[in-house]
């Protein structure tokens, strides 16, 4: 025996035009995490819906428990103990928890009868098997991500998994859900099992992995342990550059704010806020989950509506009752929760992109396909979005890359505010910095952006000024070098 759980050797696939994996040699040992790194595009999931059946390879050997298997179905990877953890985490949301955790095992045990007694037993057992207590009867759909993630686990282990996958599994956590899951993923190893993890977010994976593999362009750069592996090697084995986020420095800020909030409150939600935003700023908004900067940030799109207090736009009190509301009114808003909100996946990549901006591209109702193609491509560039042809659907795209498109729709949008929530999660520390030189440069074309964020790092880079909340209130607010991290971390808790 090897001391390999899985191996592959060789491993190439490619889709129309597109060569995806570029003979990718990668293996896997029990009890042990591997991070399989790079940025957007590289190939990650690709590599996954091999292993767990989903795509078939072109060429290559793959090895479970030293044995070649020829061909794998999603059925055979299955029976081996393979368990993949999607993005979508492919939960029913109408169904309970026990009904979630039982519907596996009652399918692949092809029993008739419902029992519900058995399902709740089956149930219970998932979840104690790592110590884990939640309400077997609340709706799946009603869950956090982090709570919908842990019942995913708990259905993996039901299968008796060998090898659990996780793709970017972190996305949607906060930090404390982060801690969480990696208690999980530890109580995983040390039972024996293989924990595969993909993820390009840097402290992540010196955190909680014991080997990595990075890929670039569907090649490997790097397999090996994560010990002894330098921060900057990393980062240079991810992106083939090397990363210096350069700090916002406001060029023309405006005298007169452009927008105003005045005494604002949301019962349950936050109390009594006020602050101005003038053009050419970007100011950041963080607090802690709960602290209600995504409710704040929803009412200045008309998702949320105040019981009390103004919102002022150019010197004039506005009322946003709706999205079309805000729009009208230009301020634009990029939701947290990309994957599931605002992309059509089976429509064209360059339509996705210029969905918002319609009406600036009509001249007299009409549109032309090409000037859609040719605004959209502008930004395929800029975003360094990761396809050869801006009319292919957005489904054949990355998933970090899809996440590239939301951005850009909003960018590619005449707007006078920009509101962004978690602009970058989900993408990588290249795009990243891409994306932080473009929203720096409109701003100093004269946009006022506001970043919701509870990450302090990309907070510190970003903002000319922060506002600190907590408990639905404002409790901190810094400008220019005093943003530092230890000064929010200070008043933030
Ligand atoms: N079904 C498909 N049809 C056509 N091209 C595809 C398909 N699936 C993936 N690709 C292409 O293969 C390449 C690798 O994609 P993959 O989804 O494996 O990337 P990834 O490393 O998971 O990226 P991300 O971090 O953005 O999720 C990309 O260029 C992508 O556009
Ligand atoms: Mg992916």
């Amino acid at each position: 025996m090897s001391e390999y759980l899985l191996q592959m050797k060789g491993i190439d696939k490619s889709f129309s035009g597109v060569h995806a994996l570029d003979h990718v040699d990668f293996a896997v040992r029990p009890g042990r995490v591997m991070c399989l790194a790079g940025e957007n595009g590289c190939g990650k999931s690709t590599l996954v819906k091999i292993i767990s059946g989903v795509y078939t390879r072109d060429e290559g050997e793959v090895y479970f428990e030293d044995k070649l298997i020829e061909h794998i179905t999603p059925a055979e990877a299955t029976r081996l103990g393979i368990q993949v953890i999607y993005q979508d985490l492919s939960i029913f949301p109408n169904l309970t928890v026990m009904e979630n955790l039982a519907i596996n095992s009652e399918i692949t045990a092809n029993r008739k009868l419902v029992n519900k007694k058995r399902w709740e037993e089956t149930a219970k057992e998932a979840l104690s098997k790592i110590g884990y207590d939640i309400d077997l009867y609340a709706k799946m759909g009603t869950l956090s991500v982090a709570d919908k993630q842990l019942v995913a686990i708990c259905r993996a282990l039901l299968f008796n998994a060998k090898l659990i996958i996780m793709d970017e599994p972190t996305t949607a956590l906060t930090k404390k859900e982060v801690d969480a899951l990696f208690r999980t993923v530890r109580q995983l190893k040390e039972s024996g099992i293989a924990i595969m993890f993909i993820g390009h977010k840097i402290e992540e994976i010196f955190e909680i992995s014991d080997d990595v593999c990075v890929m670039r362009n569907g090649k490997n750069v790097f397999l090996g342990e994560t010990r002894g592996l330098e921060r900057k090697d990393l980062i240079y084995y991810m992106t083939g550059r090397e990363i210096n986020d350069d700090f916002f420095v406001p060029k023309n800020i405006s005298e007169k704010p452009v927008l105003e909030v005045d005494k604002l409150s949301l019962k349950n939600h936050f109390d009594d806020i006020s602050f101005k935003l003038h053009k050419g700023e970007i100011l950041g908004i963080t607090g802690l989950l709960g602290s209600g900067r995504t409710e704040l940030a929803l009412s200045l799109f008309g998702l949320e509506h105040p019981h009390s207090g103004k919102i002022i736009m150019n010197g004039r009190e506005v009322k946003i009752k709706s999205p079309q509301q805000a729009q009208s009114l230009k301020i634009g808003y990029v939701p947290e929760d990309r994957l599931t909100e605002g992309l059509c996946l089976a429509q064209p990549i360059a339509d996705n992109i210029e969905l918002s901006s319609l009406k600036r591209l009509s001249k007299g109702g009409l549109i032309k396909k090409e000037t859609i193609y040719r605004d959209a491509q502008i930004w395929v560039d800029k975003f360094k979005i990761k396809t050869d042809d801006a009319r292919k659907n957005a489904n054949t795209l990355s998933g970090g890359n899809q996440q590239k498109i939301v951005l850009s729709k909003w960018l590619a949008t005449d707007l006078e505010v920009l509101v962004l929530n978690g602009p970058t999660v989900g993408v990588d520390i290249g795009a990243k910095q891409d994306i932080h030189a473009l929203v720096h440069e409109l701003a100093n074309e004269g946009l006022a952006v506001i970043i919701i964020s509870d990450d302090l790092a990309e907070v510190v880079v970003n903002c000319s000024r922060v506002l600190v909340m907590k408990a639905g209130r404002i409790v901190g607010e810094m400008e220019g070098k005093d943003i530092t991290e230890e000064n929010i971390r200070e008043i933030i808790m």
